[in-house]
Protein backbone atom coordinates (compact mmCIF):
# COMPACT_ATOMS: atom_id res chain seq x y z
CA UNK A 1 0.00 0.00 0.00
CA UNK A 2 3.10 2.07 0.45
CA UNK A 3 4.32 1.89 -2.75
CA UNK A 4 1.23 2.23 -4.85
CA UNK A 5 0.52 5.47 -2.56
CA UNK A 6 4.11 6.91 -3.54
CA UNK A 7 3.07 6.00 -7.14
CA UNK A 8 -0.28 7.28 -7.01
CA UNK A 9 1.68 10.26 -5.59
CA UNK A 10 3.72 11.16 -8.09
CA UNK A 11 1.28 10.72 -10.84
CA UNK A 12 -0.14 13.77 -8.79
CA UNK A 13 2.82 15.99 -8.35
CA UNK A 14 3.56 15.32 -12.38
CA UNK A 15 0.78 16.64 -13.69
CA UNK A 16 0.05 19.65 -10.99
CA UNK A 17 0.47 22.83 -13.47
CA UNK A 18 0.72 25.39 -10.43
CA UNK A 19 -2.74 26.24 -9.97
CA UNK A 20 -4.49 23.31 -10.74
CA UNK A 21 -4.21 19.42 -12.23
CA UNK A 22 -4.38 18.18 -16.12
CA UNK A 23 -5.99 15.00 -16.31
CA UNK A 24 -3.10 13.57 -18.43
CA UNK A 25 0.10 15.39 -19.97
CA UNK A 26 -0.34 15.12 -23.27
CA UNK A 27 -3.85 13.79 -24.29
CA UNK A 28 -5.66 16.55 -22.07
CA UNK A 29 -3.68 19.75 -20.95
CA UNK A 30 -5.97 21.49 -19.58
CA UNK A 31 -7.93 21.82 -16.85
CA UNK A 32 -11.52 19.76 -17.18
CA UNK A 33 -14.26 20.35 -14.65
CA UNK A 34 -15.62 17.09 -13.16
CA UNK A 35 -11.72 15.81 -13.88
CA UNK A 36 -10.58 18.47 -10.98
CA UNK A 37 -13.34 17.66 -8.51
CA UNK A 38 -12.18 14.01 -8.39
CA UNK A 39 -8.70 15.04 -8.24
CA UNK A 40 -9.73 16.86 -5.52
CA UNK A 41 -10.91 14.13 -3.29
CA UNK A 42 -7.32 12.48 -3.80
CA UNK A 43 -5.17 15.70 -3.31
CA UNK A 44 -7.11 16.35 -0.09
CA UNK A 45 -4.79 13.71 1.61
CA UNK A 46 -1.87 15.28 -0.23
CA UNK A 47 -1.99 19.03 0.85
CA UNK A 48 -5.31 20.26 2.01
CA UNK A 49 -4.36 23.36 0.51
CA UNK A 50 -3.57 22.35 -2.94
CA UNK A 51 -6.68 20.16 -3.40
CA UNK A 52 -8.71 23.60 -1.77
CA UNK A 53 -6.89 25.94 -4.81
CA UNK A 54 -7.82 22.97 -7.47
CA UNK A 55 -11.28 23.85 -6.61
CA UNK A 56 -10.97 27.57 -6.39
CA UNK A 57 -9.03 27.82 -9.70
CA UNK A 58 -11.84 26.17 -11.71
CA UNK A 59 -14.92 28.01 -9.57
CA UNK A 60 -12.87 31.14 -10.62
CA UNK A 61 -13.68 30.56 -14.35
CA UNK A 62 -17.24 30.56 -13.59
CA UNK A 63 -19.79 32.37 -15.79
CA UNK A 64 -22.02 35.02 -14.63
CA UNK A 65 -24.78 33.02 -15.41
CA UNK A 66 -23.13 30.39 -12.80
CA UNK A 67 -22.26 27.70 -15.45
CA UNK A 68 -19.13 26.08 -14.66
CA UNK A 69 -17.01 25.38 -17.96
CA UNK A 70 -15.72 22.19 -18.84
CA UNK A 71 -12.36 23.23 -19.53
CA UNK A 72 -10.57 26.10 -18.55
CA UNK A 73 -7.87 26.43 -20.78
CA UNK A 74 -4.28 27.29 -20.19
CA UNK A 75 -2.82 29.82 -21.93
CA UNK A 76 0.61 28.64 -22.36
CA UNK A 77 -0.10 25.37 -24.32
CA UNK A 78 0.00 25.80 -28.06
CA UNK A 79 -3.44 25.90 -29.26
CA UNK A 80 -3.11 22.94 -31.96
CA UNK A 81 -2.30 21.04 -28.74
CA UNK A 82 -5.88 20.05 -28.03
CA UNK A 83 -8.86 20.26 -29.94
CA UNK A 84 -11.40 22.07 -29.88
CA UNK A 85 -9.36 25.06 -28.57
CA UNK A 86 -10.45 28.16 -27.30
CA UNK A 87 -10.54 29.90 -30.92
CA UNK A 88 -13.40 27.68 -31.56
CA UNK A 89 -15.63 28.16 -28.74
CA UNK A 90 -14.77 31.80 -28.44
CA UNK A 91 -15.88 31.88 -24.75
CA UNK A 92 -14.54 35.49 -24.16
CA UNK A 93 -16.55 36.84 -27.02
CA UNK A 94 -19.31 34.58 -27.86
CA UNK A 95 -20.24 33.85 -24.46
CA UNK A 96 -20.20 37.28 -23.47
CA UNK A 97 -23.90 37.69 -23.05
CA UNK A 98 -24.14 34.65 -20.93
CA UNK A 99 -21.44 36.47 -18.58
CA UNK A 100 -18.51 34.49 -19.85
CA UNK A 101 -15.18 35.63 -18.47
CA UNK A 102 -13.28 38.17 -20.33
CA UNK A 103 -9.36 37.02 -19.67
CA UNK A 104 -9.79 33.76 -19.06
CA UNK A 105 -10.56 31.44 -21.88
CA UNK A 106 -13.02 27.95 -21.26
CA UNK A 107 -15.52 25.89 -22.91
CA UNK A 108 -18.79 26.82 -23.14
CA UNK A 109 -20.28 23.64 -22.09
CA UNK A 110 -20.26 21.53 -18.77
CA UNK A 111 -19.86 18.53 -16.76
CA UNK A 112 -21.05 16.60 -13.92
CA UNK A 113 -21.84 18.71 -10.88
CA UNK A 114 -19.63 16.28 -8.73
CA UNK A 115 -17.96 19.91 -7.04
CA UNK A 116 -19.74 20.81 -3.61
CA UNK A 117 -19.42 16.72 -2.76
CA UNK A 118 -15.50 17.52 -3.31
CA UNK A 119 -15.58 20.74 -1.41
CA UNK A 120 -17.30 19.27 1.33
CA UNK A 121 -15.08 15.91 1.79
CA UNK A 122 -12.15 18.16 0.86
CA UNK A 123 -13.22 20.35 3.92
CA UNK A 124 -13.53 16.96 5.63
CA UNK A 125 -10.10 16.53 5.37
CA UNK A 126 -8.76 19.62 7.07
CA UNK A 127 -11.09 21.75 8.67
CA UNK A 128 -8.85 23.99 10.24
CA UNK A 129 -6.56 24.50 7.12
CA UNK A 130 -10.30 25.55 5.46
CA UNK A 131 -11.57 27.60 7.83
CA UNK A 132 -8.61 29.61 8.33
CA UNK A 133 -8.66 29.87 4.36
CA UNK A 134 -12.44 30.37 4.26
CA UNK A 135 -12.47 28.07 1.83
CA UNK A 136 -16.40 26.82 1.83
CA UNK A 137 -17.74 30.40 2.77
CA UNK A 138 -15.63 31.58 -0.25
CA UNK A 139 -17.11 28.89 -2.68
CA UNK A 140 -20.32 28.68 -1.39
CA UNK A 141 -22.28 31.46 -3.06
CA UNK A 142 -20.62 29.97 -6.13
CA UNK A 143 -21.15 26.63 -5.63
CA UNK A 144 -25.30 27.53 -5.26
CA UNK A 145 -24.83 29.31 -8.42
CA UNK A 146 -23.29 26.55 -10.69
CA UNK A 147 -26.78 24.55 -8.72
CA UNK A 148 -28.90 27.33 -10.03
CA UNK A 149 -27.77 27.46 -13.28
CA UNK A 150 -28.57 24.10 -13.86
CA UNK A 151 -32.19 23.90 -12.37
CA UNK A 152 -33.19 26.81 -13.95
CA UNK A 153 -31.63 26.90 -17.59
CA UNK A 154 -31.17 22.93 -18.03
CA UNK A 155 -34.74 21.68 -16.77
CA UNK A 156 -35.26 21.34 -21.01
CA UNK A 157 -37.93 18.79 -20.58
CA UNK A 158 -39.68 20.57 -17.85
CA UNK A 159 -39.99 18.12 -15.18
CA UNK A 160 -37.68 19.13 -12.34
CA UNK A 161 -34.50 17.30 -14.14
CA UNK A 162 -31.61 18.74 -15.62
CA UNK A 163 -30.82 18.20 -19.40
CA UNK A 164 -27.33 17.71 -20.96
CA UNK A 165 -27.13 19.28 -24.54
CA UNK A 166 -24.46 17.61 -25.64
CA UNK A 167 -22.73 14.01 -25.32
CA UNK A 168 -19.32 16.07 -23.55
CA UNK A 169 -21.63 17.43 -20.64
CA UNK A 170 -22.47 13.85 -18.72
CA UNK A 171 -18.91 13.05 -19.30
CA UNK A 172 -19.26 9.72 -20.94
CA UNK A 173 -18.73 11.01 -24.89
CA UNK A 174 -19.59 8.39 -26.78
CA UNK A 175 -21.99 5.81 -24.59
CA UNK A 176 -24.24 3.97 -26.52
CA UNK A 177 -26.82 5.51 -24.82
CA UNK A 178 -26.29 8.80 -27.68
CA UNK A 179 -26.38 6.66 -30.94
CA UNK A 180 -29.98 7.47 -31.00
CA UNK A 181 -30.37 10.73 -30.05
CA UNK A 182 -27.04 11.90 -32.10
CA UNK A 183 -28.28 9.93 -35.02
CA UNK A 184 -30.56 13.11 -35.33
CA UNK A 185 -27.45 15.78 -35.43
CA UNK A 186 -26.38 16.45 -38.97
CA UNK A 187 -22.44 15.76 -38.95
CA UNK A 188 -19.77 18.87 -39.65
CA UNK A 189 -18.27 19.14 -42.73
CA UNK A 190 -14.66 16.53 -41.32
CA UNK A 191 -12.34 18.88 -43.24
CA UNK A 192 -13.29 21.88 -41.24
CA UNK A 193 -11.51 20.55 -38.21
CA UNK A 194 -8.86 18.45 -37.08
CA UNK A 195 -8.69 15.91 -34.31
CA UNK A 196 -5.88 16.51 -31.83
CA UNK A 197 -7.11 13.29 -30.04
CA UNK A 198 -5.43 10.90 -32.43
CA UNK A 199 -1.93 11.95 -31.62
CA UNK A 200 -1.88 10.34 -27.86
CA UNK A 201 -4.64 7.49 -28.21
CA UNK A 202 -5.32 3.95 -30.54
CA UNK A 203 -8.16 5.23 -32.66
CA UNK A 204 -9.82 1.94 -31.42
CA UNK A 205 -9.74 3.26 -28.13
CA UNK A 206 -11.26 6.87 -29.14
CA UNK A 207 -14.79 7.72 -30.64
CA UNK A 208 -15.11 7.70 -34.64
CA UNK A 209 -14.72 10.61 -36.93
CA UNK A 210 -18.53 10.54 -37.30
CA UNK A 211 -18.87 10.76 -33.75
CA UNK A 212 -16.67 14.14 -33.61
CA UNK A 213 -18.24 15.18 -36.48
CA UNK A 214 -21.56 15.53 -34.65
CA UNK A 215 -19.55 16.91 -31.55
CA UNK A 216 -18.19 19.82 -33.34
CA UNK A 217 -21.66 20.25 -35.17
CA UNK A 218 -23.55 20.70 -31.68
CA UNK A 219 -21.14 22.64 -29.91
CA UNK A 220 -20.57 25.16 -32.75
CA UNK A 221 -24.66 26.10 -33.19
CA UNK A 222 -24.67 26.42 -29.36
CA UNK A 223 -21.74 28.63 -29.53
CA UNK A 224 -23.44 30.82 -32.51
CA UNK A 225 -26.41 31.03 -30.74
CA UNK A 226 -24.22 32.95 -27.35
CA UNK A 227 -24.51 29.69 -25.53
CA UNK A 228 -27.71 30.97 -24.28
CA UNK A 229 -29.92 28.37 -23.66
CA UNK A 230 -33.10 30.36 -24.03
CA UNK A 231 -32.16 31.09 -27.78
CA UNK A 232 -30.59 27.87 -28.84
CA UNK A 233 -32.25 25.07 -29.94
CA UNK A 234 -30.64 22.14 -28.81
CA UNK A 235 -31.47 19.62 -30.78
CA UNK A 236 -29.62 17.18 -28.57
CA UNK A 237 -31.33 17.29 -25.11
CA UNK A 238 -31.44 14.23 -22.54
CA UNK A 239 -31.85 13.87 -18.98
CA UNK A 240 -29.27 11.68 -17.74
CA UNK A 241 -29.48 9.68 -14.06
CA UNK A 242 -25.76 10.57 -13.65
CA UNK A 243 -25.56 14.06 -13.93
CA UNK A 244 -28.73 14.48 -12.12
CA UNK A 245 -27.67 11.77 -9.31
CA UNK A 246 -24.48 13.56 -8.89
CA UNK A 247 -26.25 17.02 -8.46
CA UNK A 248 -28.47 15.47 -5.60
CA UNK A 249 -25.07 14.00 -3.34
CA UNK A 250 -23.84 17.86 -4.13
CA UNK A 251 -27.22 19.31 -3.20
CA UNK A 252 -26.89 17.19 -0.04
CA UNK A 253 -23.53 18.28 0.43
CA UNK A 254 -24.55 21.63 0.35
CA UNK A 255 -26.72 20.98 3.11
CA UNK A 256 -23.60 19.72 5.25
CA UNK A 257 -21.72 23.03 3.78
CA UNK A 258 -24.51 25.50 4.82
CA UNK A 259 -24.75 23.97 8.46
CA UNK A 260 -20.83 23.99 8.96
CA UNK A 261 -21.09 27.84 7.62
CA UNK A 262 -24.11 28.98 9.62
CA UNK A 263 -22.41 27.01 13.08
CA UNK A 264 -19.24 29.20 11.88
CA UNK A 265 -21.69 32.32 12.03
CA UNK A 266 -22.62 31.61 15.17
CA UNK A 267 -19.80 31.04 17.20
CA UNK A 268 -18.83 34.63 16.78
CA UNK A 269 -15.58 34.21 15.62
CA UNK A 270 -13.75 36.04 12.94
CA UNK A 271 -13.86 33.43 10.43
CA UNK A 272 -17.67 33.58 11.68
CA UNK A 273 -17.82 37.29 11.50
CA UNK A 274 -16.11 37.41 7.99
CA UNK A 275 -18.72 34.50 6.59
CA UNK A 276 -22.11 36.99 7.54
CA UNK A 277 -20.07 39.93 6.00
CA UNK A 278 -19.60 37.73 2.82
CA UNK A 279 -23.13 36.57 2.34
CA UNK A 280 -26.50 38.09 1.37
CA UNK A 281 -28.36 35.73 4.40
CA UNK A 282 -27.21 33.09 6.41
CA UNK A 283 -27.21 29.42 4.14
CA UNK A 284 -30.27 27.57 5.45
CA UNK A 285 -29.62 23.35 5.41
CA UNK A 286 -33.10 22.73 4.66
CA UNK A 287 -33.21 24.87 1.74
CA UNK A 288 -30.46 22.23 -0.03
CA UNK A 289 -32.23 19.44 1.42
CA UNK A 290 -35.58 19.94 0.01
CA UNK A 291 -34.03 20.64 -3.04
CA UNK A 292 -32.46 17.37 -3.01
CA UNK A 293 -35.68 15.58 -2.22
CA UNK A 294 -37.43 16.99 -5.43
CA UNK A 295 -34.70 16.13 -7.49
CA UNK A 296 -35.00 12.81 -6.48
CA UNK A 297 -38.62 12.75 -7.34
CA UNK A 298 -38.27 13.71 -10.42
CA UNK A 299 -35.43 11.32 -10.86
CA UNK A 300 -37.28 8.17 -10.02
CA UNK A 301 -40.62 9.67 -11.86
CA UNK A 302 -38.54 10.30 -14.83
CA UNK A 303 -36.30 7.68 -15.31
CA UNK A 304 -36.81 4.63 -12.94
CA UNK A 305 -37.34 1.90 -14.97
CA UNK A 306 -38.54 -1.28 -12.52
CA UNK A 307 -38.26 -3.94 -15.90
CA UNK A 308 -34.43 -2.87 -16.51
CA UNK A 309 -33.77 -2.96 -12.89
CA UNK A 310 -32.01 0.53 -13.50
CA UNK A 311 -32.55 4.02 -14.06
CA UNK A 312 -32.19 4.53 -18.28
CA UNK A 313 -31.33 8.07 -19.85
CA UNK A 314 -34.49 10.28 -21.38
CA UNK A 315 -34.11 11.29 -24.96
CA UNK A 316 -36.32 14.59 -24.57
CA UNK A 317 -36.58 14.84 -28.32
CA UNK A 318 -37.74 11.83 -29.33
CA UNK A 319 -41.48 11.68 -29.94
CA UNK A 320 -44.41 14.12 -30.75
CA UNK A 321 -42.79 17.70 -30.39
CA UNK A 322 -43.46 18.96 -26.60
CA UNK A 323 -44.18 15.29 -25.02
CA UNK A 324 -42.83 13.88 -22.38
CA UNK A 325 -39.72 12.25 -24.36
CA UNK A 326 -38.51 8.37 -24.54
CA UNK A 327 -36.12 6.37 -22.21
CA UNK A 328 -33.04 5.32 -24.08
CA UNK A 329 -33.51 1.58 -23.52
CA UNK A 330 -29.45 1.20 -23.74
CA UNK A 331 -27.63 -0.15 -19.85
CA UNK A 332 -25.39 2.61 -19.07
CA UNK A 333 -23.85 2.52 -16.19
CA UNK A 334 -24.88 5.95 -15.82
CA UNK A 335 -28.10 4.29 -14.70
CA UNK A 336 -26.44 2.62 -11.46
CA UNK A 337 -24.70 5.62 -10.31
CA UNK A 338 -27.75 6.92 -9.07
CA UNK A 339 -26.61 4.76 -5.78
CA UNK A 340 -24.41 7.53 -4.59
CA UNK A 341 -27.02 9.94 -4.08
CA UNK A 342 -28.18 9.31 -0.62
CA UNK A 343 -32.15 9.05 0.33
CA UNK A 344 -32.95 6.78 -2.92
CA UNK A 345 -35.91 4.63 -1.74
CA UNK A 346 -35.06 1.07 -0.59
CA UNK A 347 -36.17 -1.60 -3.09
CA UNK A 348 -34.56 1.05 -5.67
CA UNK A 349 -31.30 1.01 -3.92
CA UNK A 350 -31.76 -2.66 -3.81
CA UNK A 351 -32.39 -3.23 -7.22
CA UNK A 352 -29.56 -1.04 -8.36
CA UNK A 353 -27.06 -3.32 -6.06
CA UNK A 354 -28.30 -6.79 -7.73
CA UNK A 355 -28.35 -5.12 -11.07
CA UNK A 356 -24.79 -4.75 -10.80
CA UNK A 357 -24.10 -7.69 -9.32
CA UNK A 358 -25.98 -9.63 -12.04
CA UNK A 359 -25.10 -10.55 -16.18
CA UNK A 360 -25.30 -6.80 -17.34
CA UNK A 361 -22.51 -5.68 -15.35
CA UNK A 362 -20.97 -8.36 -13.99
CA UNK A 363 -19.39 -7.31 -10.50
CA UNK A 364 -20.71 -10.62 -8.57
CA UNK A 365 -18.57 -11.38 -6.43
CA UNK A 366 -15.37 -11.13 -8.25
CA UNK A 367 -12.50 -8.72 -8.31
CA UNK A 368 -14.00 -7.20 -11.31
CA UNK A 369 -14.90 -3.28 -12.34
CA UNK A 370 -18.08 -2.06 -13.58
CA UNK A 371 -17.92 -1.40 -17.37
CA UNK A 372 -19.38 2.05 -18.64
CA UNK A 373 -22.05 -0.28 -21.19
CA UNK A 374 -23.66 -3.74 -20.78
CA UNK A 375 -21.47 -6.14 -20.93
CA UNK A 376 -24.03 -7.53 -22.79
CA UNK A 377 -25.79 -5.04 -25.19
CA UNK A 378 -25.47 -4.98 -28.88
CA UNK A 379 -22.67 -2.46 -28.88
CA UNK A 380 -20.32 -3.66 -25.97
CA UNK A 381 -17.04 -2.76 -27.34
CA UNK A 382 -14.61 -3.61 -24.47
CA UNK A 383 -11.69 -0.46 -25.53
CA UNK A 384 -13.37 2.31 -26.84
CA UNK A 385 -13.83 4.76 -24.43
CA UNK A 386 -17.39 4.75 -22.82
CA UNK A 387 -18.81 2.00 -24.75
CA UNK A 388 -17.92 -1.03 -22.48
CA UNK A 389 -14.77 0.16 -21.31
CA UNK A 390 -14.50 0.36 -17.01
CA UNK A 391 -13.46 4.12 -15.83
CA UNK A 392 -12.36 4.94 -12.22
CA UNK A 393 -13.99 7.73 -11.35
CA UNK A 394 -17.74 5.38 -11.85
CA UNK A 395 -16.25 2.75 -9.58
CA UNK A 396 -15.43 5.02 -7.15
CA UNK A 397 -18.42 6.30 -7.26
CA UNK A 398 -20.16 2.87 -7.17
CA UNK A 399 -18.04 1.62 -4.56
CA UNK A 400 -18.97 4.86 -2.35
CA UNK A 401 -23.31 4.34 -3.05
CA UNK A 402 -22.48 0.57 -1.93
CA UNK A 403 -20.96 1.04 0.99
CA UNK A 404 -23.21 3.90 2.20
CA UNK A 405 -26.60 1.33 1.14
CA UNK A 406 -24.89 -1.05 3.69
CA UNK A 407 -23.28 -3.59 0.55
CA UNK A 408 -20.13 -3.76 2.77
CA UNK A 409 -18.80 -6.95 1.17
CA UNK A 410 -19.72 -5.77 -2.30
CA UNK A 411 -17.77 -2.57 -1.42
CA UNK A 412 -15.06 -3.78 -0.35
CA UNK A 413 -14.57 -6.14 -3.37
CA UNK A 414 -14.90 -3.05 -5.34
CA UNK A 415 -12.39 -1.01 -3.94
CA UNK A 416 -9.76 -4.24 -3.96
CA UNK A 417 -10.46 -4.15 -7.59
CA UNK A 418 -10.41 -0.55 -8.18
CA UNK A 419 -6.82 -0.75 -6.30
CA UNK A 420 -5.82 -3.82 -8.43
CA UNK A 421 -6.24 -2.48 -11.60
CA UNK A 422 -5.01 0.90 -11.68
CA UNK A 423 -1.44 -0.32 -10.35
CA UNK A 424 -1.73 -2.82 -12.97
CA UNK A 425 -2.39 -0.23 -15.50
CA UNK A 426 -0.17 1.92 -14.82
CA UNK A 427 -2.83 4.57 -13.87
CA UNK A 428 -5.14 3.97 -16.90
CA UNK A 429 -7.56 6.30 -18.03
CA UNK A 430 -9.63 3.18 -18.55
CA UNK A 431 -9.64 -0.29 -18.20
CA UNK A 432 -11.08 -3.67 -20.27
CA UNK A 433 -13.79 -4.76 -17.78
CA UNK A 434 -12.97 -8.59 -18.33
CA UNK A 435 -9.27 -8.51 -18.32
CA UNK A 436 -8.30 -5.42 -16.78
CA UNK A 437 -5.86 -4.24 -20.01
CA UNK A 438 -5.46 -0.57 -19.57
CA UNK A 439 -6.48 1.81 -22.02
CA UNK A 440 -6.63 5.49 -23.35
CA UNK A 441 -3.74 7.62 -21.42
CA UNK A 442 -1.64 6.63 -18.16
CA UNK A 443 -0.76 8.27 -15.53
CA UNK A 444 -4.33 9.61 -15.76
CA UNK A 445 -4.74 11.91 -13.07
CA UNK A 446 -8.24 10.77 -11.63
CA UNK A 447 -7.18 7.77 -11.31
CA UNK A 448 -4.35 8.32 -9.13
CA UNK A 449 -6.30 10.60 -7.04
CA UNK A 450 -9.16 7.84 -6.23
CA UNK A 451 -6.87 5.38 -5.50
CA UNK A 452 -5.20 7.89 -2.99
CA UNK A 453 -8.88 8.43 -1.52
CA UNK A 454 -9.68 4.59 -1.47
CA UNK A 455 -6.23 4.02 0.52
CA UNK A 456 -6.47 6.75 2.86
C1 LIG B 1 -12.26 14.83 -25.00
O1 LIG B 1 -11.70 15.80 -25.52
O2 LIG B 1 -12.10 13.67 -25.37
C2 LIG B 1 -13.12 15.06 -23.86
O3 LIG B 1 -13.72 13.91 -23.41
C3 LIG B 1 -14.13 16.13 -24.13
O4 LIG B 1 -14.08 16.94 -23.06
Amino acid sequence: AAQLRRAARRVLLRNWTGASTVPSRGLYPHQWSWDSAFVAIGLRHLSAARAQRELETLMAAQWRDGRVPHIVFNPSVPLGAYFPSPDFWRSSTAGAGAGAPARTETSGIVQPPVHALAAWLVHRADPATSRRRGFLRRLYPKLVAWHRYLTEHRDLGGHGLVSVVHPWEPGMDNSPAWDGPLARVEPADPDSFRRADLAHGAPTDRPTDLDYARYVRLASDYRDHGYRDDDAPHPFAVEDPGVNALLIASEHALAEIAAEIAAEIDSGSAAGRAARDGLRSAPDPDVHRARAARLTAALVARLWDARAGMFLCRDVRAGEPGGRGEPIRERSVAGLVPLVAPGLPEEIAQTLADTLGGAHFGLGDTARLAPSYDLVGHAFDPCRYWRGPAWFNVNWLLERGLREYGHRARADALRAAVLTHAVSSGFAEYVDPRTGAGHGAREFSWTAALTLDLLA
